[in-house]
């Protein structure tokens, strides 16, 4: 039986849409990891703008909650001289029940060419990239607790910049797995960028037990968990997503889990905390560890415009 096409890529292995990092190779990944690094100077311009996008519409459709997604996701947008237009959810008229695919057919017919979503639904944005002209593209900017392709993007970005070489890493995730859609992007993308050693650090009841068969190593004791760690990716206790007693207690989950200055001296000297936020301080991390020498929290926003610019510049330059 012929194998169904990958939706993100068109006949020729191009990206059109940014739907998960599941299934992209791994030349696909380098491509817009290198793509970001040309990025990164625009940054630092006086004016700080490439016409890439030039006489192009980006709509931002969060229907979730957001403050690095998308802002990051405008900024880029406008640096690549794109017209963007944010849909104020909570004022539009999905409030009045209008349905996710008749929006999508509203403002396509505003001349739409991209979408960036964030939806609590797993696999809205995919349901949107069937649904849109061919000429339109989509981002996925979270979806429920399936993928976040380019918090995952932007992870991998940082990494690279802070340790050059995945082949010869330890990364941990720590946290709350079972719900983070962060977690899932970034142990597709370790594993597709050869990242030899990925464990998932956490309760039983926050770690899905079917990534032994991903080749993550599932550890329940923290200690053993970030031991001689080169990489930490804290995550966030989502109690928004959490049906019934996941676990005892945030602080007995702190005091387990909580990455302190005394946990962090079992990882490698030079290992880095990552975290994409929102931080919970106290819970899944100490302020003396999210401010401290080896947080690379805030570069990971910085890191986010040029990636998301190079995502955006990359799918609007292939057609389906
Ligand atoms: N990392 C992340 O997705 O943060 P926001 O929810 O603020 O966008």
């Amino acid at each position: 039986m012929p194998q169904a096409r990958n939706p993100q890529l068109n006949a020729h292995g191009e990206l059109i849409h940014l739907l998960s990092i599941e299934g992209l190779p791994r030349e696909v990944l380098h491509h817009i990891l290198d793509t970001a690094g040309t990025f990164l100077s625009v940054n630092d311009r006086e004016v700080k703008k490439v016409p890439l996008l030039r006489g192009k519409s980006v709509f931002n459709l969060f229907f979730e909650n957001s403050t690095r997604t998308r802002t990051t996701f405008e900024i880029a947008a406008k640096r690549l001289s794109a017209d963007v237009i944010n849909l104020d959810i909570a004022r539009s008229s999905t409030a009045k029940g209008e349905s996710l695919l008749d929006t999508i057919a509203n403002l396509s017919a505003m001349h739409a060419d991209m979408f960036v979503v964030r939806h609590g639904e797993s696999g809205a944005p995919y349901l949107i990239a069937k649904h849109c002209a061919p000429h339109v593209h989509v981002v996925n900017a979270g979806d429920g607790r399936h993928s976040h392709p380019t918090q995952g993007l932007l992870d991998m970005y940082t990494i690279r910049h802070f340790k050059k070489d995945f082949h010869q890493l330890t990364v941990a995730v720590v946290g709350d797995i079972v719900h983070s859609r962060v977690a899932r992007s970034d142990i597709h993308a370790l594993t597709t960028l050869g990242a030899p050693e990925i464990r998932a650090v956490g309760p039983k009841t926050l770690v899905p037990g079917d990534l032994k068969e991903m080749g993550v190593r599932v550890c329940h004791d923290m200690a053993e968990g970030i031991r001689d760690a080169d990489v930490i990716i804290m995550l966030r206790l989502q109690n928004e997503r959490m049906s019934g007693a996941m676990l005892p207690s945030a602080s007995e989950f702190a005091k387990t889990y909580g990455l302190t200055p005394e946990k962090l001296a079992l990882a490698k000297p030079d290992a880095i905390v990552m975290h994409p936020g929102p931080i919970n301080r106290g819970v899944e991390i100490d302020s003396a560890v999210a401010d401290g020498g080896q947080s690379v929290i805030l570069p990971q926003v910085t890191f986010g415009i040029a990636v998301r610019m190079a995502v955006m510049s990359i799918i609007a330059g292939n057609v389906a």
